[in-house]
């Protein structure tokens, strides 16, 4: 997993508890890499699950309520850090409906080693369907992104999620403004 996705987390932690808390997840995850991540490096996948672990341990909170609020936040960054990716795109809809097929497409030009999601859309109007597939399993993860594109355009979207029997997540969502 991309260096870029750590060190937007453990931003997000810093920012929402403390740089000691950094520390102390750090320290609880017992990583391969020791926890000092670079944005272009790449790491073992199983290290950005050991963290949010170790912080759902320290917090309280159950991990999927953390996965997807680092998903929310996550949106902002990435958005914040490729403002072209967003340029011209007048709705939530039309950008989800682009992440595979273009955003994700120019995201490995930027960096060939990122291990990306596929999604198959199907688009009706104001409701688009997303199956979401990755040996990683980040539903939650994609959940949260999808959540803070909508607060991006500042749009009500209505989320509908169910597994599906092959191990993929089906997004049903609807443009309720
Ligand atoms: C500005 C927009 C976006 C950028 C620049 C971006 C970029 C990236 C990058 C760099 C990764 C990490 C790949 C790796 O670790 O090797 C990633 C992973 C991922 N992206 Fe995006 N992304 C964007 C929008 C979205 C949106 C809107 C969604 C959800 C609908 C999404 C879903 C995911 C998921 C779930 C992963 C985790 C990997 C996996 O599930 O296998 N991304 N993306």
């Amino acid at each position: 997993m991309k260096g870029v996705i750590f060190t937007e987390f453990l931003g997000m932690v810093a920012g929402r508890f403390s740089e000691e808390m950094v520390d102390d997840i750090i320290d609880d995850a017992d990583l391969p890499s020791g926890g000092a991540y670079t944005s272009v490096g790449r790491y073992d996948h199983s290290e950005i699950v050991s963290l949010v672990g170790a912080l759902s341990g320290r917090t309280g909170a159950p991990v999927p309520d953390l996965v997807k609020a680092f998903g929310h936040h996550l949106f902002g960054r990435l958005s914040a850090l490729h403002p072209e990716f967003l340029l011209g795109v007048g709705d939530a809809l039309d950008f989800l409906e682009s992440v595979d097929k273009v955003i994700h497409v120019e995201v490995l030009k930027l960096y060939p080693d990122a291990m990306l999601p596929r999604f198959d859309t199907t688009r009706d109007g104001k409701r688009l369907q997303m199956i979401y597939s990755s040996p990683r399993g980040m539903e939650d993860l994609a959940e949260g992104l999808i959540r803070g594109c909508a607060e991006h355009f500042s749009q009500d979207l209505h989320i509908e999620r169910h597994a599906r029997p092959d191990g993929s997540t089906e997004f049903n969502l609807e443009n309720a403004t």
